[in-house]
């Protein structure tokens, strides 16, 4: 019999402990499946603030502090740990400096981004690979994800390719986001504890700056991202490369697009903890009650007759406000609601304000960040709008399938693999996708959808498509496990 995988998922946000966006919930989610499917796993995630260390009962680990070199300073921290499953623990690096602050990456106050992000990330890194020797815990594989991980395979290729601990250790690089790369002054580059012979066009240098995502890319043993289609664009051009096309090609043979899955325990309608009302495809007349609910906490008329469109999301050019804010006037000649929660930008917050000071009988906005109300949000909305620029993956999309809220997207990475625009004739289809970014692209996919809400019957099939779609995680990790398995063959 063949000896377990040891794997490490490392991840700097991981739900429900911490969250800005998406990350979190894959960081949860594929690990518990992984776990079932007979991999042994072990998180890794900074210790933030915002974690509260009695309401999780979050234990020591005995004999995990350990000591970072950064620069001229050494820096001590420590593991503190949770057993999800037998097979599943989350482990907490522990360093009050770095992460004991109300935001993950970013300054609540400021809104801008800590100005020792490098540190910490660096110390979040090699404090992984310290502690893990100081427990005797041996991973067989590193999987890594976004910039804030991409120091380990790097590390792991260097620093560490002759301890015994590790030179059998293998890594994967998930790219969730291109956009953030982790690009600081080269001046800094004494903190990550490698020669000069790494700051190259083969390893860190991006015109003339250190690069930490570049650095993954090109170390990892195995890349993936998280769609097909996505995986394609960023080879090919800078609108989605972000200037690592040309690196992401030279890989390209290594490089896999796996979608992303849906945790249904937790975004599911019929066992959702936070809506109102439960409910099910068979069952939809529910749904108009979280309708209901959703409007009176946004202070909006209730109509059947008139589709409520939700959208959460973070407020950055990624996500498409710019083609909404294009579109306003004419969306709010429409026969519709819209409802939004975001927190981000503050041209975004802007003018969301706006538009809800304007029409206030049609619009409303809460800015800011809450788990409980994007799931009413999900279950009470009749449509849901994802325009983005670019869109590796994408969860709110999947989650609004299953809700029965009928998903307008634009057709660009994970959004274009998972919707399937509707076609009236046949009946089949789940969504509506419109193909350019621009404003009457977006206008033309509303107007269809207005139009088909208009057919209750037509619509209803609509719902009941989405519904029926399985996108939980099982087949994706299957996919992850097959890659582990070829890496350590
Ligand atoms: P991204 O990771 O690019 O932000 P995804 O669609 O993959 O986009 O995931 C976004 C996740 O973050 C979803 O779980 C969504 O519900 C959540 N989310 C985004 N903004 C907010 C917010 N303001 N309040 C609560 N949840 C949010
Ligand atoms: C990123 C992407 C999003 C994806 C998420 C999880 O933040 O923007 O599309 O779903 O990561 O992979």
């Amino acid at each position: 019999m063949s000896k377990k995988i040891e794997l490490f998922f490392i991840s700097s946000e991981v739900s429900p402990f911490s969250k800005t966006g998406g990350l979190a919930d894959v960081s949860y989610a594929l690990p518990k499946e992984l776990q079932k499917q007979g991999i042994n796993v072990s998180i890794f995630t900074p210790k933030y603030a915002v974690i509260d260390d009695n309401k999780y009962n979050l234990q020591d680990v005995p004999n995990s502090e350990f000591q970072i070199q950064i620069g001229e300073k050494l820096l001590e921290g420590k593991l503190k740990s949770l057993q999800i499953e037998e097979n599943l623990k989350v482990y907490f690096v522990v360093n009050d400096h770095y992460y004991g602050r109300s935001g993950l990456y970013v300054d609540p106050v400021s809104n801008s981004d800590y100005s020792d992000n490098m540190e910490r990330f660096i110390f979040f890194s090699r404090g992984i690979l310290e502690a893990a020797k100081k427990i005797n815990l041996k991973p067989h594989i590193i999987h890594c994800n976004d910039w804030q991980t991409g120091l380990i395979p790097v590390y792991l290729k260097t620093l560490y390719s002759e301890d015994p601990f590790y030179n059998k250790t293998k890594s994967i690089y998930t790219i969730h986001n291109l956009a953030y790369q982790g690009i600081f002054d080269k001046g800094e580059y004494y903190k990550i504890g490698l020669s000069w012979e790494f700051f190259s066009i083969d390893g860190f240098e991006f015109y003339d700056r250190i690069n930490f995502m570049k650095a993954g890319i090109i170390f990892a043993d195995k890349i993936t991202t998280v769609s097909e289609k996505y995986a394609e664009e960023i080879c090919s051009s800078v609108d989605y490369g972000y200037g690592l096309e040309g690196v992401l090609k030279n890989r390209k043979s290594d490089l896999y697009g796996i979608l992303n899955g849906v945790d249904y325990t937790n975004w599911s309608p019929s066992r959702d903890k936070y809506i109102p009302k439960k409910y099910n495809s068979r069952d939809l007349t529910k749904k108009i009650l979280n309708k209901k609910e959703l409007l009176k906490r946004f202070n909006l008329p209730f109509d059947e007759n008139i589709p409520t469109i939700g959208i959460i999301s973070r407020l950055a050019d990624q996500k498409g406000f710019d083609l909404i804010e294009a579109a306003a006037d004419e969306l709010m000649q429409m026969p519709l609601q819209l409802v939004v929660l975001g927190v981000g930008e503050q041209k975004f917050q802007n003018f969301l304000e706006r538009l809800e000071a304007q029409y206030p009988e049609k619009v409303g906005i809460y800015i800011g960040f809450s788990e409980e109300l994007a799931h009413l949000i999900e279950a009470g909305s009749d449509m849901f709008l994802m325009p983005s620029r670019y869109e590796p993956c994408g969860l709110n999309q999947l989650y609004s399938l299953k809700y029965g809220t009928v998903p307008i997207v634009r057709a660009t990475g994970g959004l274009d693999d998972s919707i399937v625009q509707f076609n009236r004739d046949e009946q089949s289809g789940t969504g509506f996708k419109f193909y350019e970014y621009n404003r009457d692209a977006l206008l033309n996919a509303v107007k269809l959808a207005l139009e088909i809400f208009k057919d209750k019957t037509l619509w209803k099939k609509l719902m009941i498509n989405g519904m029926k779609q399985d996108f939980s995680w099982r087949n994706s990790a299957k996919k992850y496990v097959k890659l582990y398995k070829n890496l350590i063959k």
